[in-house]
Parts: structure tokens; sequence; C-alpha cells
């Protein structure tokens, strides 16, 4: 069974909406429970399909995972297996997140690889590198990252790049190596903040969460927490692209807008009119759209998880603008999808040109990724007649009750269950 979504355009989406817990976020908080024996408690949890996988990869690794709304309880024992196989891991690239907390918890972890992704290749050499420095060896055997530590001990490490995964890989590890980890060049997302406040409740001993040079330095043992996960940027970042594409008025809540400063200052640009307040935000629109260029990067940059959004306003905007990719090479696939669509896009590397059209016009699409497959839904609701949007389970990963909340926003979207395969 394949649901796709219909998406009738022409709405202008108006209204509140509230954003819950972050996937970036919840899911390696989940696996930073590993850490810890007894129950950890996580709150503001987004009921999203990545909590369920997460949920069983935890539990192959001898855990006791309830999920009770925006509730999640992790019970750990006192010795987890090390072993997340393939069948646990392969829904999800992000189950990678427990290779850190295993091998500093087990001095052994076996984390099968879930394969390639259609946002482009993404390689585990930084993490391999970062648990090496603190002593563990790492390697890649039957599809699996091996990694094995008789005693983890803390290291000065730089990051080639500020990678969120590794910096998250290796902080879940030096947490309870011996001595001092001083890691420079770490990744500065507001995920990173929010695991070093949950470690730190554990009793983690960390500095310099949110700048590019985090200090940790190791203790024997952590305590279980309850914590509360930071709100969606990314998909607080979708609802603010969504009223300035379809020339609405949405109010987003349960987000801090400092963390998305970038995409709001952009939509202002854009001739959006936006308010901030503390825990949330406000965008209207009462023009078409200007054309602006986007260029991704690590945070504060622009996310590169909004680019799709970012292509998407520049389709039905009045202008030309260049959307450069630096984080991911294979993240415009989906332009082919909105040129069935009507739009003028040319394809240059990593830069993309978008030509902004009016009088887009329904056709089948399909969705390649959890963002682009919500950048469609949103080119969808400023095209004529109604599209249908495929592969929406994509969607369903990363967006809790995206549908529900399109239509108390004024849109007309609905699921269909399909068992076409195409
Ligand atoms: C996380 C987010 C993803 C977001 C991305 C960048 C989760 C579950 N996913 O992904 O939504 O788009 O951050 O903000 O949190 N790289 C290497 N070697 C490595 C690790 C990474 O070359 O060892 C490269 C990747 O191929 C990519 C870049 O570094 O080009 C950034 O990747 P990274 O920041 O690690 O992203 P993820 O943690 O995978």
């Amino acid at each position: 069974m394949k649901d796709r979504f219909l998406v009738t355009g022409g709405a202008q989406l108006r209204g509140v909406v509230n954003v819950s817990g972050a996937k970036n976020s919840v899911l390696k908080l989940m696996a930073a429970a590993l850490l810890a024996e007894g129950r950890t408690t996580l709150r503001n949890c987004p009921e999203i399909l990545d909590v369920p996988y997460m949920k069983r990869v935890l539990e192959g690794l001898g855990c006791q995972v309830e999920i009770n709304g925006d509730t999640v309880v992790i019970d750990t024992p006192a010795e987890t297996s090390p072993n997340a196989d393939f069948d646990a891991v392969r829904k999800f690239r992000a189950s990678v997140c427990v290779l850190g907390p295993l091998t500093a918890r087990c001095g052994r972890a076996v984390v099968a690889l879930p394969g390639g992704d259609a946002i482009g290749s993404r390689p585990l050499d930084m993490h391999q590198s970062g648990l090496e420095k603190l002593g563990a060896t790492t390697h890649i055997e039957h599809g699996a990252v091996v990694a094995q530590a008789s005693k983890l001990r803390g290291a000065n490490i730089s990051l080639d790049f500020p990678s969120v995964g590794a910096t998250e890989n290796i902080l879940t590890a030096a947490v309870l190596a011996e001595g001092t980890t001083v890691l420079d060049n770490a990744a500065r997302e507001p995920e990173i903040f929010d695991l070093c406040e949950m470690l730190k409740q554990m009793g983690a001993k960390i500095t310099g969460e949110g700048t590019s040079t985090i200090t940790i330095e190791g203790v024997e043992k952590l305590h279980p927490t309850e914590h509360e996960v930071i709100g969606d940027r990314i998909v607080a970042g979708t609802w603010a692209y969504a009223a300035a594409m379809t020339q609405g008025d949405i109010t987003v809540t349960g987000i801090a807008p400092r963390h998305l400063h970038l995409p709001l200052e952009k939509l202002k640009v854009a001739g959006a009119h936006v308010e901030t307040y503390d825990r949330g935000f406000r965008v209207r629109m009462d023009q078409r759209p200007l054309a602006v260029d986007y260029q991704t990067l690590p945070f504060p940059g622009f996310p590169t998880d909004l680019q799709p959004m970012a292509i998407g306003i520049s389709t039905v905007a009045q202008g030309t603008s260049v959307i450069t990719e630096n984080i991911f090479e294979a993240r415009f696939r989906f332009v082919d999808e909105l040129m069935r669509l009507g739009a003028d896009a040319t394809i240059d590397g990593h830069h993309v040109v978008m030509r902004g059209v009016t009088g887009l016009s329904s056709a089948p699409v399909w969705s390649s990724d959890i963002r682009a497959g919500a950048g469609l839904v949103l080119v969808a609701l400023c095209a004529d007649g109604v599209t249908e949007v495929h592969d929406v389970f994509h969607i369903d990963r990363g967006y809790p009750n995206f549908v529900e909340n399109l239509q108390a926003l004024g849109a007309t979207i609905e699921r269909v269950s399909t068992t076409d395969q195409f």
C-alpha cells in the first residue's frame, strides 16, 4: 500500500500552526539514552515514522521503549547488545547515531550501514576518525561499521567539516572517555545544543556547545534524565515558506525564531512581513514573492533541509534566483519533478537557476526524500488543478500531521491509499 496526496492549488494559507519536537534532535536524544542505565523520558517528541523506527533500533539493542503521544520512555538495561543489525537500521540513516553511545558503553559497536540516500552520498569517515582519535579501532565489515575500544581516552579532534552526525557521535563517546576532549570545527546546529543540554542533565561535563569548539571532560557514569525536545526549525521553516509562496498569513508557535534567523531574513527580502515572538513568528505575504539567491551552509547558514522550500518559492517568484547547494550533492533531483509542474529551471553542478513563472499546472509528481516531498506539496499549492504527489511516506518520516495541518490552514489536500506500484 502506498499513499499519495491530492493537492488542489489556489488557496492562500492562513492560521496558526504549532510545531512539535525536532526530528533531527529526538532521534539523537533517544540514542543518548543508551548511555545510562534506567528510564529516560523525552517529552515534546514528534509523531513521525522515524520515532518508531528508532524505537525498533533501541529494542534490538535490549532497551524497552514506550511511545505514548508525545512522550517516549526508554528503559536501558545494565548491559546492551552492541549490534544494531540491518533490519533495524535500514529504514533511516540517522540510526548511525547509536555508534558513539554503544562504543562508549559496550566498548564495541557493530552498526549496519543503511546504504545510499536520495540526497547524495553520506560517508562516515569523520565519525570513524573521531572515534579513532578517542582510542577506538574502526573498520567496515560485511556492510557494517565496527568500532572497538577497551578504553576511550580524551583527545584533541578537529573536524574537516562541521558534520552534524560526526559531532554527535564524538560527543556521545567522549562523555564517558577518560580525560578531556576538545572538539574543533564542531557543528553548531541547535540540535547539537539540545543534545549537549540533555547530556549535561545526565551528568556529563560539557562547555562550548553551540560554538565551534566543544570541550568534554569525561565522567565515569551518566544517569537517566527527563528532557523536552526543542522545536523543529525545519518544519517551522516549511510553514514560513508556505505562507510566503501562497501569499497567505501563518503564525507558527513552538519554535525559537533565532533558530531560523537567516530563512526568515530571506523572506523579508522576498517581500514578506515577518514578526518574531519569544516562542514563534508570523509570516504574512501580500504580493508575489521577489526572487532571492540562496546558498546552503552549516548553521547559522541557510539550512540544506530548507533548500527545497527556497527552490519552491523561487519557482513562483518574480525574477530569477540562483540556489547553491553546498552540503549534499544530489539534492536537486526533485527539480525534475517541479519541471513537470511548469517550473523553469537550469541545473549547473551544485547551482540551480530558477526563473520564476506564473501559471504552473498540475501533474503527477514523486517525492524523493522528506524535504523534497514537502517542497513539492508547497509548489502544488501554487499550481492550477489537482496535483498527485506520490511516495508520501517520505513526508510522513518528518512532518507530523502534515495533511491535517495544511487543511487547518485552508489548503485542499487529501491522502489517498493506493495499491499502484508505478
Ligand atoms: C544531518 C541531518 C540532515 C541535515 C544535515 C546537514 C539528521 C538525522 N540529519 O545529517 O537532515 O541535512 O545534518 O544539516 O540529523 N560528511 C562526510 N563524512 C562524514 C560525515 C559527513 O563527508 O563522516 C559530509 C556529508 O556527506 C555531507 C556533509 O558532510 O556532505 C554534511 O553532513 P552531516 O552534517 O554529517 O549531515 P548528517 O548528520 O548526515
